[in-house]
């Protein structure tokens, strides 16, 4: 019998082998889509091109909203480049660092 602590560190191992984005903890793979597509002009608590994000709606259906369809450009529309999922995982990132 394979004791629970142990079992749980394997399934952990196995889900970090097969992960897709929202399998994975959705804030880490969240800050790793964040850093390479939004980072050049968001940062956690300063203004670059765009809003901090401790700056940005704290409404997860609004950011959502913008991430999918965009704003005010060069805000683009990421609904095509990234799945429902991602984008999830980027609300969620989003959300921690507001906390
Ligand atoms: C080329 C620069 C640029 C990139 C890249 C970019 N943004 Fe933006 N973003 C902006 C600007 C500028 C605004 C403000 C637009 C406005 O005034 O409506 C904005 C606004 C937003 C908002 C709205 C905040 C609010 O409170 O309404 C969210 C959410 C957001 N961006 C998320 C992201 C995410 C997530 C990414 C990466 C997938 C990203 N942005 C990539 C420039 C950028």
């Amino acid at each position: 019998m394979i004791n629970q602590p142990l079992k749980y560190a394997i399934t952990l191992v196995a889900a970090s082998f097969f992960a897709t984005p929202a399998m994975a903890n959705d804030t880490d793979a969240g800050a790793t889509l964040f850093k390479k597509n939004c980072s050049m002009c968001h940062a956690v608590d300063k203004k670059k091109t765009g809003p901090a994000l401790k700056d940005m709606s704290q409404d997860p259906a609004r950011l959502t909203d913008v991430i999918t369809n965009g704003s005010k450009p060069p805000m683009k529309a990421f609904g095509k480049k990234f799945s429902a999922e991602e984008i999830d995982t980027l609300v969620a990132y989003i959300r921690s660092e507001q906390k």
